[in-house]
């Protein structure tokens, strides 16, 4: 198949077209460098299924040829990258949105929209199921991430009814891993390079809320499943066991033994989500998928990829 990913020198997006090009088919990224780097997809500059353009997707596209697949993953995704840049992560996840779903319609591409369990905003029920309408903040200082990820879904299930294109949705729960950005402030890449750094590691308020972490390779495993499934509605994609901060800092400190970092607080956040978990009921039965990953394992992983950054920097 021709497949385009917006947002493709992103993180998720660099390692699913990873797997799409190791499952043999044609990758086209699409990426505006907002928030991704480069280097994710420097190791792509040779490879001959795999073609990159610079460009924003708020603005529409024109490619020649067909396409099968389109994968919406342009956005700004973490606290730092949405507060930094609010107006583009409003318009991307409306105006790009928009612009790849009436490419989608023109191509008769089959279209997934990456959204994610900020949908959710902070849940008054715990786990998170898709049936959960969510408790987000209209105006609140991630509101332009939550609404906007909300808009996209409407848009893309408008799509869905009235236009007849074939549409997909998940919602992403926190995900780790290597080619996240260092300083994007995302909790377990902070940790990390903290301890790396013998810095200390801060964990906002008393760190009792909550989070569920997936592994990336996990969680591009489960997008591709959905895009190939025949299910219209969204699909929750996340590890559901469920940790505190303050645990997600102690393992990350027992695995760097020599680190001299010491765990100190700072105040939480406005509108900081006290838990996360997701409910994947809905993933295991339509798609046979749960992640086999454990969080030693994907620390451990994660821990080796940045020490080798830091030795080479
Ligand atoms: N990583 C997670 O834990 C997580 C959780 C929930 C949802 N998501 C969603 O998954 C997607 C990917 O997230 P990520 O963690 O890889 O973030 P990322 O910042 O690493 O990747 C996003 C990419 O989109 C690009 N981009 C942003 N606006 C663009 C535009 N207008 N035109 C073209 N490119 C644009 C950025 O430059 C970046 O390369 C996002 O849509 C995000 O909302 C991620």
């Amino acid at each position: 198949m021709r497949i385009l990913i917006s947002g493709g020198a992103g993180f998720l997006a660099s390692h699913l077209t990873d797997l799409l090009l190791e499952q043999g088919h044609q990758v086209i990224g699409v990426d505006n460098f907002i928030t991704g780097q480069r280097e994710n997809i420097a190791h792509l500059d040779d490879v001959d299924n795999y073609r990159f353009i610079e460009a924003d997707v708020i603005e529409p596209l024109s490619i020649s040829g067909s396409i099968d697949r389109i994968y919406h993953m342009a956005s700004p995704a973490s606290p730092i990258g949405y507060v930094k840049h609010q107006v583009a992560t409003l318009k991307v996840n409306s105006q790009g949105t928009w612009n790849l779903l009436e490419l989608a319609e023109k191509k008769k591409a089959r279209f997934l929209m990456a959204s994610t369990s900020e949908c959710y905003g902070d849940p008054a029920v715990n786990p998170q199921s898709e049936s959960y309408w969510g408790n987000v903040n209209p105006i609140g200082m991630r509101s332009m991430y939550d609404e906007a990820k909300r808009f996209s879904e409407a848009c893309t299930m408008a799509y869905h009814r009235e236009r007849g294109v074939d549409t997909r949705l998940i919602r992403i729960f926190n995900t780790y891993g290597p080619r996240m950005d260092p300083y994007d402030g995302r909790v377990v890449i902070s940790f990390i390079c903290q301890a790396l750094n013998d810095e200390d590691i801060t964990v906002f308020g008393d760190g009792r809320q909550t989070r569920s972490l997936c592994y990336v390779s996990d969680l591009v495993r489960g997008i591709n499943l959905v895009m190939e499934s025949d299910f219209v509605e969204p699909i929750n994609l996340g590890n559901p066991s469920e940790l505190t901060i303050l645990d997600i800092a102690r393992e990350v400190l027992a695995l760097i033994p020599g680190s001299k970092s010491k765990i100190v607080h700072q105040p939480m956040p406005p509108d900081d989500p006290k838990v996360r978990c997701p409910d994947i009921s809905r993933a295991r039965k339509i798609l046979g998928w749960e992640p086999v990953v454990t969080r030693s394992e994907g620390l451990a992983k994660m821990i080796e990829y940045y020490r080798d950054q830091l030795v080479r920097r």
